[in-house]
């Protein structure tokens, strides 16, 4: 028996509860989309209030990692509750288009979750249509279902997917509206492959999710860690530099992955808590290759200003250092490599340049006694890399 593998699993974890961190996870509470998921459930009220006397159509747009599917995905579990509780007919179906793969499937999915045995092959889209209505007038049901992605189909198979089911709650199906459509979205863009009956029928109901800023993003992730890690586990410091990351984009999705990664990390490396430099290391492992070839092309006085950067924040293990600490360590450089110290306009240069090729970033620090200074961070890639890697050109060259 190798212990090699019994070795590892009894190795201790910062991580409480993995599943937290899994993508898929609906966490308890969407931080900073009340007013969204507010104005979602008053679309839906007559729906909720009175079902089959009116139906209602909405479409969810946001940039990736937005929280789109997480709102739909919200609701339906609201609305399962809800008509548990109140004995009503009503269900939600959510179907994402692009992992169906096809109109057709997508449809199939969707009655499928009413008859599991209903075989791929063997029925025509039109008669899986007139299955599904058959299937809510005999159940008497009323369905509201989301279709996630929903461009990917449209670009594929055209709109008729959207234009059968909008029809469908248009006819009288027993004189009822039985069905409700929400459309998720990443831009306007899929609104120019609609043709207008099918566009008029969406009617305008739209809720656009804005891309998250930094302290959303930390609160979303500071959320994410108390659920998921044990107490004390994760550094303010490394949620700090989570958010500062993922605000580029403003995508919750890559924030949470990076959170997942850097625990891995932090718990390779059996550290006592998630710390910047995990962060730098997960982040570097998801774009390791452009920034070595950045490296390379610098000159050698960008490079002891990099290196400066990278082994300060390696030991302090903080995400980000002063300019008086840059200098600082930058001469402190010069002198072990016997190289001439450069002028503070000079080192300042180096700076921009570093910042300008998307290798550090910069900010003024918040205003203290001391008055603003300029912090830098390595949000991109892992301090350690940096330093090994400029250290080893150093040494080549002699
Ligand atoms: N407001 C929020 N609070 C907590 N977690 C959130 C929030 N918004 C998004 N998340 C989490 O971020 C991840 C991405 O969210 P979601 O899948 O809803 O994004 P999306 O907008 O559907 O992105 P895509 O366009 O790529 O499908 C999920 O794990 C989700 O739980
Ligand atoms: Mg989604």
């Amino acid at each position: 028996m190798d212990d090699l593998l019994e070795k590892e699993l009894r190795k201790p974890s910062l991580i409480k509860n993995p599943r937290v961190l899994d993508l898929k996870y609906i966490p308890k509470k969407l931080l900073h989309r009340e007013e969204e998921q507010k104005m979602l459930i008053q679309y839906f009220k007559p729906v909720i209030e009175k079902p089959g006397e009116y139906s209602q159509r909405v479409s969810i747009i946001g940039a990736i990692g937005t929280g789109k599917t997480a709102i739909a995905l919200k609701f339906g579990e609201m609305i399962k509750v809800y008509s548990t509780q109140k004995n009503l007919n009503l269900e939600y179906v959510h179907v994402n288009c692009r992992r169906a793969r096809s109109a057709f499937l997508t449809l199939l999915e969707i009655v499928r979750k009413f008859n599991p045995h209903i075989p791929v092959r063997g029925f025509s889209p039109e008669e899986i249509l007139n299955m599904l209505t058959e299937i809510l007038n005999r159940k008497k049901l009323y369905l509201i279902v989301t279709l996630d992605e929903i461009d990917f189909v449209i670009r594929k198979d055209g709109p008729n997917l959207l234009y059968d089911l909008t029809r469908l709650t248009d006819d009288e199906l027993d004189m009822k509206e039985r069905v409700s459509i929400i459309t998720i979205v990443r831009d306007f863009a899929f609104r120019t492959m609609l043709d207008e009956s099918t566009l008029s029928t969406l009617r305008q109901n739209t809720i656009f999710l804005k891309a998250y800023n930094e302290d959303q993003l930390s609160d979303i992730i500071s959320d994410r860690v108390g659920e998921a890690f044990y107490e004390d586990s994760v550094s303010n410091d490394a949620i700090s530099l989570i958010a500062d990351i993922a605000s580029k984009n403003g995508d919750a999705r890559f924030a949470i992955e990076l959170l997942e990664r850097a625990g891995m990390y932090a718990d390779h490396r059996q550290s006592l808590k998630v710390l910047p430099e995990h962060v730098r290391h997960a982040n570097a492992s998801i774009h390791p290759v452009i920034r070595q070839e950045i490296i390379k092309d610098l000159t050698t006085q960008q490079k002891l200003t990099l290196l400066a950067i990278a082994a300060k924040l390696r030991t302090t293990q903080k995400a980000y250092l002063t300019m008086g600490e840059l200098e600082e360590t930058y001469k402190g450089l010069c002198e072990e490599f016997n190289l001439p110290i450069r002028s503070h306009t000079q080192v300042w240069e180096y700076i921009q340049y570093l910042q300008n090729c998307d290798v550090i970033t910069t900010r003024l620090s918040s205003k203290g006694q001391r008055g603003q200074t300029t912090l830098i961070s390595l949000p991109d890639v892992s301090a350690e890399i940096i330093e090994t890697t400029i250290r080893e050109q150093f040494h080549k060259k002699g």
